[in-house]
């Protein structure tokens, strides 16, 4: 009897997901195992929606951003009875195992349900926001950074004509790993994240500083998560603090979708055949990730409790090139 592996994209979607269902279901099929995909996350778990796939269910999809299986967030799959809702439906479906593609909320699902019903997971980790740990990029991000880049050029063409500067919020909702790459990526000439406090007045006072020395323009990069607050707050804090002609753009949702990147097709790639390698070599209840060109398994709680170190030489870099 073959093994039987139930795969499922769950939380926020991030471009690359496609990829990865795809790696699972024929890496699966090509070491003998049957693939069940589970639609719309936990939410399709606990309602039983299944189907069975095959390399022909994945033709034509490494290229589309979103996810073929749907996603959602369950508030029902944090309850004990929720979960063994789910560990019953799977039961009845012949599932044996689990690949998880999401973020933190998606994996303490997983944990959960391996604690209570003993069901083996392999997570790969699929959120924009890069904020796991147990892994250099999260499938998502590379896409989601090059489209948040993208709208800064464009509105930097729109801030210099005008002499303005523009406050842009990025996505991410405890990390900065977003902000941070775009900001630097973009020649922001400030970049606030939540990992590293920064007054309001002292980038006012920076960003004054800048126009005495002949800048007519600036953008500030802001992660949504940001203790200072998101953009209009920080907007409006420039304000009262004066001199300058602020404008805010907020870039939400856009940077969730689009065709993911080659770097995201890769990794997507890459994670989901060791998801399901290492879930047929016996690995449970943890996550597949890339450090240093490598693929790396880290039991699931390390992913949210350990912290992702955010690159604080660019932020640093970033201050002197922007003067
Ligand atoms: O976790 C990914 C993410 O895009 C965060 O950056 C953002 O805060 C959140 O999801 C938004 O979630 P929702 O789509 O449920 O509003």
């Amino acid at each position: 009897m073959s093994y039987t592996i139930g795969v499922f994209t769950s939380g926020g979607d991030a471009p690359g997901m496609n990829a990865c269902v795809r790696a699972v279901v024929r890496t699966a099929v090509y070491r003998g195992a049957r693939v069940i995909g589970i639609h719309r996350g936990f939410t399709g778990l606990l309602a039983g929606q299944f189907e069975e796939m095959t390399p022909a269910s994945v033709s034509n999809i490494i290229q589309l951003g979103g996810t073929i299986l749907r996603t959602s967030r369950c508030d029902e799959f944090l309850t004990p009875e929720g979960r063994a809702k789910g560990a019953a439906y799977l039961r009845e479906a012949g599932i044996e195992g689990l690949v998880a593609i999401g973020g933190d909320g998606t994996f303490r699902g997983a944990h959960a349900l391996y604690l209570e019903h003993g069901i083996p997971t392999v997570g790969t980790p699929g959120t924009i926001d890069n904020d796991l740990y147990g892994t250099d990029y999260t499938i998502g991000f590379d896409t989601a950074v090059n489209t948040a880049l993208d709208s800064i050029d464009r509105l930097r063409d729109t801030a210099s004509s005008h002499e303005r500067m523009f406050v842009v919020e990025v996505m991410g909702r405890q990390a900065g790993f977003i902000a941070l790459a775009v900001g630097a990526s973009g020649g922001a000439e400030e970049i606030m994240v939540p990992e590293c406090p920064s007054r309001i007045e002292d980038v006012h006072r920076r960003i004054l500083e800048g126009r005495k020395r002949g800048k007519t323009s600036s953008i500030i990069v802001v992660s949504e998560g940001d203790e200072e607050g998101g953009a209009l707050s920080i907007a409006e804090g420039l304000r009262r603090l004066g001199g300058l002609e602020v404008r805010v753009s907020i870039l939400g949702h856009i940077q969730r979708g689009g065709s993911p990147t080659a770097a995201d097709r890769i990794l997507g790639s890459k994670l989901g055949a060791a998801a399901v390698d290492g879930l047929l070599a016996g690995r449970k209840d943890v996550m597949a990730g890339g450090v240093n060109g490598r693929i790396v398994y880290t039991p699931l709680p390390e992913t949210w409790e350990k912290k992702k170190p955010i690159d604080e030489d660019l932020l640093r870099l970033n201050t002197i090139l922007a003067t």
